[in-house]
């Protein structure tokens, strides 16, 4: 699994850190995170446009130095209703890693770096931002418990395909520009709640694009210094414009999206018994009870795993 888990002890130490950090490298509009944390995207700033590490030639030598797994990429043109997962596999063209990096412009291509925070120059600064997103949004949303980040890298004119992720993001653009669309996951035209109830208990593919959903878009903008909210499951499509585009994604996830993702999951199970759950995010409470049944259902299914694998409850 990417990214990593976040002890509430590490947690506090990072909060900490960004409530005391100096020099903040994020700019947040308090009264709009306010209001729109998780309800709605919203931009916020950032100083990383000029910061060393994030230069093309570091980023390329750190594409080098990563394991190989860490580096996915794909080239030519992507069609904007591509299948997000299979993407990277179906547009490679046959092409290595070196001779993507060696004529990244002439082979039109996207790199994607997961989890440049396991290298030991850029965990500092990535440990940092997400020191200062948890210190900003542990007023509203306490208790980030994973984060996960990647660096896109885009030739002129790409794209990334319409998807969902889930989680939250910060998306931050260093160079170049990006169009974001973004689209209301609390909109049932846009996701039923089966889709979602199916996305976060990973049954089938995320939930597929239709034209009929378009003209719902939020788009936003991005040029190097602003970035963008992905409140929590939000749909996106992604475009650079006429040069090479650089942005950071921090992604996370808090204790109230990993409840709302294991009621989910309870609603799923739910409906594989034939029946017909009421939408999460309706009731507060009831959204907590299915995450409490299904979270003691996981745990009743660990121990008869564990009771089947060694004949004995070694579980207890
Ligand atoms: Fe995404």
């Amino acid at each position: 699994m990417l990214g990593s888990f976040l002890p509430m002890k590490r947690y506090e130490e990072l909060v900490a850190r960004g409530r005391a950090e100096p020099s903040p490298l994020l700019a947040f509009d308090d009264e709009v995170v306010t209001a729109s944390y998780n309800r709605e995207p919203f931009l916020i700033g950032h100083r990383l446009t000029t910061h060393p590490l994030f230069s093309l030639a570091h980023l390329f030598a750190l594409c080098r130095r990563m394991p190989r797994e860490s580096i996915l990429y794909r080239t030519g043109h992507i069609p904007g209703d591509a299948d997000l997962d299979t993407s990277y596999d179906r547009y490679k063209a046959n092409l290595t890693l070196e001779q993507v990096l060696d004529r990244f412009e002439d082979n039109h291509a996207y790199i994607c770096i997961n989890n440049p925070e396991c290298d030991e120059e850029f965990a500092p600064v990535i440990e940092g931002l997400i020191g200062e997103v948890a210190a900003r949004i542990d007023p509203l949303d306490p208790g980030i418990s994973w984060y996960s980040t990647y660096i896109f890298i885009s030739t002129r004119d790409s794209v990334t395909p319409y998807h969902m992720d889930r989680e939250m993001n910060f998306l931050l653009q260093l160079q170049g520009r990006k169009t974001v669309h973004l689209w209301d996951p609390t909109d049932d035209a846009i996701m039923t709640s089966e889709e979602k109830d199916n996305l976060l208990a990973h049954i089938g593919g995320r939930p597929r694009y239709s034209a009929g959903i378009e003209a719902r878009a939020m788009t936003y903008e991005l040029t190097p210094g602003l970035g963008v909210h992905h409140p929590f499951i939000a749909p996106h499509r992604v475009h650079t414009a006429s040069e090479l585009s650089v942005s950071l994604a921090l992604t996370f996830r808090t204790r109230r999206s990993d409840m709302w993702t294991d009621a989910h999951r309870f609603n799923a199970r739910m409906r594989g018994l034939g029946l017909h759950p009421r939408p999460i995010g309706a009731n507060a409470l009831v959204d907590r009870t299915k995450c409490g049944i299904a979270r003691l259902g996981q745990g009743m299914h660990r121990r008869l795993e564990a009771f089947h694998r060694h004949g004995i409850d070694q579980t207890a």
